[in-house]
């Protein structure tokens, strides 16, 4: 377990952090990690009672006041009135973490025009109501940092068209506002994770064995932490994020550069016979280390 701090307890000292989502799952160990380097946070989601609990249970954990706000992030005026309550409270924002989000697994042709509204307005907008918010109340003025968790995006996502595109639709926002804002003093980034085991993954209609399976895929022969991700985020809050701005940190173990899940089923005749004719003299090439045939 990599349970030993490598932050010093005093590296956010003073800053003031919006997690959204930060109830559960990536979200809480991400305001574990800020609060353990001296950062007051505040966490935010929809359900009042769940945020509330995770609160109450984080800040008895922590021993720090870890402040908890019911807030969707879809709602333009339900993120204002959450900007003004974290600015009411701590009087100030340097750090929001555009966590809250969620998607479900689906063919393209299943996904319903009520899924991919709901898909993109959580993801997409959701992000920028909160961003936005942060920044006319009052990073705008005072300067701040955002960072956005993503997913890997760079390559495909089959089986999550409508979060791909709302993640990589971050991922192209961020880069933009990264020069937009440079000279308010606003830094953005995100990080995208690859395959994470954090309570996500239990929302997903699978048995956690048929989860576990998919670690073969990533290089690295594992599934994530939740505190892989929140030490990506607690870097980039820090003075180690000073100089990164418009960029994607991803945390995968590797998954976007090989490997896939999702299976193409093979065309009658498959494989069609390779008839290459040799050129004249051609020795056989020998079999490359690794290829599978
Ligand atoms: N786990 C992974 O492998 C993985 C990989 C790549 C990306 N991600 C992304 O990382 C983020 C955290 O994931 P997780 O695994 O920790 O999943 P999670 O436990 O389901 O976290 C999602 C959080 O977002 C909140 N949320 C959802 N919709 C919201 C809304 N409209 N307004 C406010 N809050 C909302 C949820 O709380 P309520 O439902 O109570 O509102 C929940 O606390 C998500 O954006 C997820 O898609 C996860």
């Amino acid at each position: 377990m990599q349970s030993k701090p490598i932050f010093r307890d005093d590296m956010l000292a003073g800053t003031v952090a919006l997690v959204t989502g930060g109830g559960t799952g990536i979200g809480a160990e991400v305001c574990r990690e800020l609060a353990r380097c001296g950062a007051t946070v505040h966490i935010a989601s929809r359900k009042a009672e769940r945020i509330a609990a995770a609160a109450r249970a984080l800040s008895d954990e922590l021993g720090v006041t870890v402040h908890g706000h019911a807030a969707d992030i879809r709602d333009r005026d339900q993120v204002r009135s959450l900007v003004a309550a974290v600015l009411g409270a701590s009087g100030r924002l340097d750090l929001l973490v555009n966590n809250g989000g969620g998607q479900f697994l689906s063919p393209a042709e299943a996904i319903t025009d009520k899924g991919w509204d709901a898909v993109i307005s959580t993801n997409l907008t959701g992000t920028w109501n909160c961003t936005r918010a942060a920044v006319d109340a009052w990073m705008g003025r005072n300067g701040g940092r955002v960072v956005n968790i993503t997913m890997n995006t760079r390559r495909t996502f089959p089986g999550m068209a409508h979060s791909v595109a709302a993640r990589a639709g971050v991922e192209a926002l961020t880069r933009t506002l990264a020069i937009e804002w440079a000279s308010k003093g606003i830094l953005l980034n995100c990080v995208a994770p690859g395959l994470i085991a954090s309570s996500g993954m239990k929302r997903y209609p699978f048995s956690l064995d048929q989860v576990a399976q998919l670690a073969r895929h990533v290089p690295l022969k594992r599934y994530g932490t939740v505190l892989d991700v929140a030490r990506a985020v607690a870097w980039l809050a820090g003075p180690g994020g000073d100089y990164v701005t418009g960029q994607v940190i991803t945390v995968d173990g590797g998954r976007e550069l090989w490997g896939d899940w999702w299976a193409i089923p093979d065309p009658a005749g498959f494989p069609p016979a390779l008839d290459i004719a040799p050129d004249p003299g051609e020795e056989p090439p020998p079999t490359p280390h690794g290829l599978v045939p």
